[in-house]
């Protein structure tokens, strides 16, 4: 299709010339009387660029350019003008016109002006669409998983990344939730600013609160120089506190007032400082317990977790393994600069059978050690570290009718036992109990439990 562009001016003679001339040149012309004949054009939707008079009856030229801009931002428009009204025109550059000329034009020049004006818009938007193809890739696409399980966590992002709530990711060690918090981010429109990370345990309390809300300077000893917080430095963007559920009282009740109110204090200061910040927080602790237990506040939780993604341990994905193992492997021969390697299918079996304690983690600096280690150009099952190859098939137990419940739990717990190779944590880990519990009933049953 060829570019269109549309040509503004009240003297018919001039409008009609002009049409023409491009028409002749391959291009498809719009014609139009006035700004509101223009601007219907533009709402129209397929124009690439403007040619316009300023002095017209009913909208005037330079109104025109505002309100076509805010329709097609970017949309190249080039003004006519006559003698002596070149102030005019240098005004409508700056409300973002591309050109001006003054009439009597000159039309190979102008026909030179449109080529110009088009390729340097397509330039733009090639530009644009490498932006969002970035964000793409470091916004959701680089989260590998299709697991219906992960495919949910990836909708629940879309939902809100785009709003304003704060959201609450948990999940076990090396799930991903710092991939999803990011995420979050990128997908919104606060992508633009700062996405601030702050590691809540790493810090002791004392230093965390002026991590956080900074401090003026000698506020105590040591603040020799005005300290901005990460509050501060989020501002627009997304603040996102990794591992939530270890600060202390004193900062859940601060954080708890920026929360309500949008303001706070630097440590040591009088200013009250006001902020924009999204608040993303992970934790892997279980915060409804701390908050039942009485070490979380209640009031705090229900602000973080206005949305809750809950990102599940890879056991409970098992479909994405190897999704993720050849992905990883991808990416790290890449990384490497080695041939890509393949993985052969009794080693794939045997990581898609094992537990993955360490999740997402675990598996990927496993692959980049395997990518590294192995010799040939297919990984196999040799190659897996022994604590893999060893874990066996579960067994399969049978269970004969007619028996009491705690009858069947003593045979699910002694097989589950033997299946683990008598190893009692891992025996609990299995069966989702605590050892405490396990050891109780192992000695119900008679057996003698010793640490
Ligand atoms: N679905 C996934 N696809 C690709 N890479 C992943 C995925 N999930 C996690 N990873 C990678 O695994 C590692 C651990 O992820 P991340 O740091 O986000 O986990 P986490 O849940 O924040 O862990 P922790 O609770 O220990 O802080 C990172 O290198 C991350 O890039
Ligand atoms: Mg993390």
């Amino acid at each position: 299709m060829p570019p269109r562009i549309l040509v503004v001016d009240d003297e018919q003679h001039i409008r009609e010339g002009i049409g023409e001339f491009f028409r002749g040149e391959g291009y498809a012309v719009s014609l139009a009387e006035d700004g509101n004949q223009g601007l219907a054009a533009v709402r129209g939707g397929d124009i690439d660029v403007v040619i316009t008079d300023l002095r017209m009856p009913g909208m005037s030229g330079e109104t025109l350019i505002e309100e076509a801009l805010k329709i097609n931002t970017g949309m190249p428009i080039i003004v006519l003008t006559a003698h002596g009204s070149v102030e005019n025109a240098v005004e409508c550059m700056r409300k973002g016109a591309y050109e001006y000329r003054t009439k009597p034009v000159d039309l190979k020049e102008l026909a030179l002006l449109v080529q110009r004006a088009l390729s340097v818009r397509a330039l733009e938007k090639e530009n644009e669409n490498l932006h969002i193809q970035l964000q793409n890739r470091f916004g959701l696409t680089n989260i590998v998983g299709h697991s219906p399980e992960m495919e949910r966590v990836f909708d629940q992002v879309r939902t809100v990344a785009p709003t304003k709530a704060n959201v609450l990711i948990t999940g076990e060690s090396g799930t991903g939730k710092e991939l999803i918090a990011n995420a979050v981010h990128l997908l919104s429109e606060r992508a633009r600013h700062p996405f601030v990370k702050v590691h809540c345990s790493a810090l002791a309390p004392g230093l965390l609160e002026s991590e956080l809300f900074g401090h003026e300077k000698g506020a105590f000893t040591g603040a020799s120089r005005l300290h901005r917080g990460r509050f501060e430095l989020a501002n627009q963007g997304t603040l996102f506190l990794d591992e939530i559920g270890e600060i202390d009282a004193a900062i859940q009740v601060k954080l708890l007032r920026v929360l309500q109110e949008k303001k706070f204090e630097r440590v040591g200061g009088e200013e009250t400082i006001s902020v924009d910040v999204r608040l993303v927080t992970a934790t892997n602790r279980d915060l409804y317990r701390m908050v039942q237990e009485g070490t979380f506040r209640e009031d705090l939780y229900y602000r973080l977790k206005v949305v809750h993604i809950h990102v599940p341990p890879i056991r409970e994905r098992r479909s994405d393994i190897p999704l993720l193992v050849t992905s990883f492997l991808k990416e790290f021969c890449r990384e490497n600069g080695t041939m890509e390697k393949k993985i052969d299918r009794r080693a794939m079996a045997a990581l898609e059978q094992y537990r993955w304690g360490g999740n997402v983690r675990e598996m990927k600096n496993l692959m980049e050690n395997l990518v590294v280690m192995s010799k040939g150009p297919v990984i196999q099952y040799a190659d897996l570290p022994e604590y893999i190859r060893d874990e066996k098939q579960p067994d399969t137990i049978t269970l004969p009718a007619g028996k009491k419940l705690e009858e069947y739990e003593k045979e699910i717990i002694l097989a589950n036992l033997a299946w683990v190779n008598g190893n009692k944590s891992r025996a609990a880990e299995v069966l989702g109990i605590g050892r405490k519990t396990l050891h109780r009933k192992l000695e119900e049953y008679g057996y003698s439990v010793s640490e």
